[in-house]
């Protein structure tokens, strides 16, 4: 083989594991040593510091990446959560974004509530530093904006505060015994005729992507497998009642959005 392509298959592979290697340090390798520490009973002991370190946040909070890790589909999610914010009435009422997340779904969705007469958005997040990062990223629409530290299984926020909460990609990384609760105190904020938005992994329909994608958890977050089965966020809510529910998956059932209506 030429000794050319032969070193560039060297630096791809090379790329590839330390890239692997950085981010599973900085997520569940992360989690097992602090297991091992007094820390581990902390209601933040779940996060990555990928999430509660600024200087990894700032490092890793790339659109490219982010999209990539979510399989170019990231545009696609957002697109429709921002669609369906559209459709509901805000004027005057609040948004509640439940958690921060990487990439502009934070801007973007503060941009379509504020158009749509938004009264104010709250942005929460269990970490501050998660909040620093998300006003940066919203400029002068920060003025309708409250950045809360706050914690989605036990909010501080009053009931029916808010006519529309967007999840995203937060409960399969939540214990399995808080994706329930936070499913409940999403519900529990939101006014009669509320949408709850929530943007999730879903188990993919084709057995190859099913495969790699179970490897993935496995591997990275082992929390999120059981929203293929044991905690699927649609069966959760249906069985909490009080809700209407309709789910979409996208690219091949890997990801899913679920639009869930407050009675
Ligand atoms: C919503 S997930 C987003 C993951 C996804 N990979 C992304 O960035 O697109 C990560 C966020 O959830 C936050 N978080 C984790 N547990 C939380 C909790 N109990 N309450 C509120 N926010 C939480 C983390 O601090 C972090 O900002």
């Amino acid at each position: 083989m030429n000794i050319w392509l032969m070193g560039g298959l060297w630096v791809v592979f090379f790329l590839l594991v330390s890239t692997a290697l950085f981010f599973f340090a900085a997520t569940r390798g992360a989690l097992v040593l602090r297991g091992l520490t007094a820390d581990a009973a902390c209601d933040k002991s779940h996060v990555y510091p990928i999430y509660s370190n600024m200087r990894l946040i700032k490092l890793v909070d790339f659109q490219p990446v982010i999209s990539a890790i979510l399989l170019f589909q990231y545009h696609h999610l957002v697109a429709r959560i921002v669609r369906e914010l559209r459709s509901v009435d805000l004027k005057n009422r609040n948004l509640l974004i439940t958690s921060c997340a990487f990439g502009n779904v934070i801007p973007r969705v503060v941009q379509a509530a504020v158009q749509a007469g938004a009264g104010r958005v709250l942005v929460t997040d269990i970490i501050d530093n998660e909040l620093v990062h998300a006003r940066s990223k919203v400029g002068d629409l920060s003025a309708k904006v409250e950045f809360i530290e706050d914690n989605a299984t036990a909010m501080r926020q009053p009931d029916g505060v808010a006519a529309a909460n967007v999840m995203f990609f937060l409960l399969h990384e939540l214990p399995h015994r808080l994706k329930r609760q936070a499913l409940s105190e999403a519900g529990r904020m939101l006014a009669p005729g509320g949408k709850l938005l929530l943007a999730e992994f879903h188990r993919p329909d084709v057995r190859v992507l099913r495969a790699m994608s179970w490897l993935y958890f496995k591997v990275f977050e082992p929390l999120g497998l059981a929203l293929w089965n044991t905690h699927d966020p649609l069966d959760c809510l249906e069985s909490m009642g009080g809700w209407t529910c309709q789910r979409t998956t996208y690219f091949f059932g890997n990801f899913q959005i679920i639009v869930a209506t407050r009675q």
